[in-house]
């Protein structure tokens, strides 16, 4: 019997927030089994297993990532978890599909993609936000030329008061690796880069500043904090200029905490010879958040497309296990998630040192 006739068992490291909602999503793929969890609380282990009815659950992720009847996992830890648990999944056999960011460093990230090759398996990161309708709709039109050459982009995530889990392992840096660049900046620059088309980056120029975090403000409205019992180290807003092959620049801004018109907002503009687009989206809205830029009869014209409505996780939840089953793998090796972790970690040393980074793509050369 082939793989793609056999149910495929997945096991889930990490049980928050986001992996129970890689679970529902994965029940709702046809042929999919989740067979497994690791966490480290075990009452909330208790709980999912016994609402989802799951076969084992473990406090180690070692014990998932080695389980003979585990054929892939998936991984939505604090980040500093995504590279051993991903690491030593692959080295036992396991595809592996992880949350965003792919590590907390690129070297890190490295790790994992060599990882994959080596040992012939499935990496995948989870940048659900691109899979949007206006996302997607763009990414059709960008492709169709329409845009003409695209010379200027701005990728943002931009939120007034939104710190998540303040104190937390989110406001950690040997837990998280950073703040809202790495958090929330990793969606819209994958974003911009899927929509150029995956430019080579040339060079990054980037500042980071923590002054909200630090003095207790800008955390949810709901995140109820106090500062003697949990650390702030990581940046509130981070702002970087990105050289691209061929002259481009694209601008990145991510905050989850600044004063300022924002609520909780992300973004992509893209600005070419032939026309631009802007994605703007409020508080999560679906919903008439494209505008395409162009000249119908020499005036100024701006069209609104209708837009799917697609719940990111589930494509790509449903395409990971999709591209495990065709056994089509050599170009599902991590690439684009060791390409963001460069980036962001150009920035990060762009601010520390105060100077111009130069990026040469790592991911071309594995
Ligand atoms: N794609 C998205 O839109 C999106 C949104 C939110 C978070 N995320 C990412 O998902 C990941 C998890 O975030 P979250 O919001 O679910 O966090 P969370 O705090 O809700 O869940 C993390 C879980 O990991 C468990 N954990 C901690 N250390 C562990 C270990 N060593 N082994 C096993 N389990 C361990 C914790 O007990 C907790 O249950 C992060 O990488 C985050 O960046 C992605």
């Amino acid at each position: 019997m082939t793989l793609s006739l056999q149910p495929l068992r997945i096991g889930i490291v990490g049980s928050g927030n986001m992996g129970e909602g890689h679970m529902k999503a994965f029940l709702n793929v046809p042929g999919v089994r989740v067979v497994a969890l690791a966490d480290e609380r075990p009452e909330r282990l208790a709980q999912l297993q016994a609402q989802y009815n799951i076969p084992y659950i473990f406090t180690d992720f070692h014990d998932l990532t080695r389980h003979e009847e585990v054929d892939a996992i998936s991984i939505a830890t604090p980040n500093k978890f995504h590279a051993p648990a991903a690491i030593d999944a692959l080295e036992h056999g396991k595809h592996v599909l992880c949350e965003k960011p792919l590590a907390r460093t690129s070297a890190e990230a490295e790790a994992m993609v060599r990882a994959a090759i080596q040992h012939g398996r499935v990496l995948k990161t989870i940048f659900n936000w691109r899979e949007r309708g206006d996302s997607q709709t763009l990414k059709k039109y960008v492709d169709e030329g329409k845009l003409g050459r695209v010379y200027y982009a701005k990728a943002y995530w931009m939120r007034r008061s939104g710190i998540p889990g303040m104190g937390g392992w989110f406001t950690n840096k040997d837990l998280a690796g950073g703040g809202p660049l790495i958090d929330l900046g990793v969606h819209v620059l994958d974003i911009a880069m899927f929509q150029l088309g995956e430019p080579n980056v040339l060079s990054v120029s980037a500042n980071v500043y923590s002054e909200l975090g630090p003095r207790g403000r800008g955390a949810w409205a709901t995140n109820v904090w106090d500062p003697s019992e949990g650390k702030y180290e990581v940046e509130d807003l981070a702002t970087a200029f990105i050289r691209l092959e061929g002259g481009v620049t694209l601008l990145l801004e991510a905050s989850w905490a600044h004063y300022g018109s924002h609520s909780d907002d992300f973004g992509v503009h893209l600005h070419g010879t032939d026309g631009g687009a802007e994605i703007n989206v409020k508080n999560y809205e679906w919903d008439d958040t494209l505008r395409i830029y162009t000249d119908v009869a020499g005036q100024p014209a701006v069209i609104a497309p209708r837009l799917p409505k697609t719940l990111g996780h589930e494509v790509v939840i449903k395409n990971f296990c999709e591209i495990i089953r065709s056994g089509d793998w050599d170009a599902h090796k991590g690439r684009e998630g060791l390409r963001r972790a460069q980036i962001i970690d150009a920035c990060y040393q762009s601010a520390f040192e105060n100077k111009e980074i130069q990026v040469q793509d790592l991911a071309a050369t594995l």
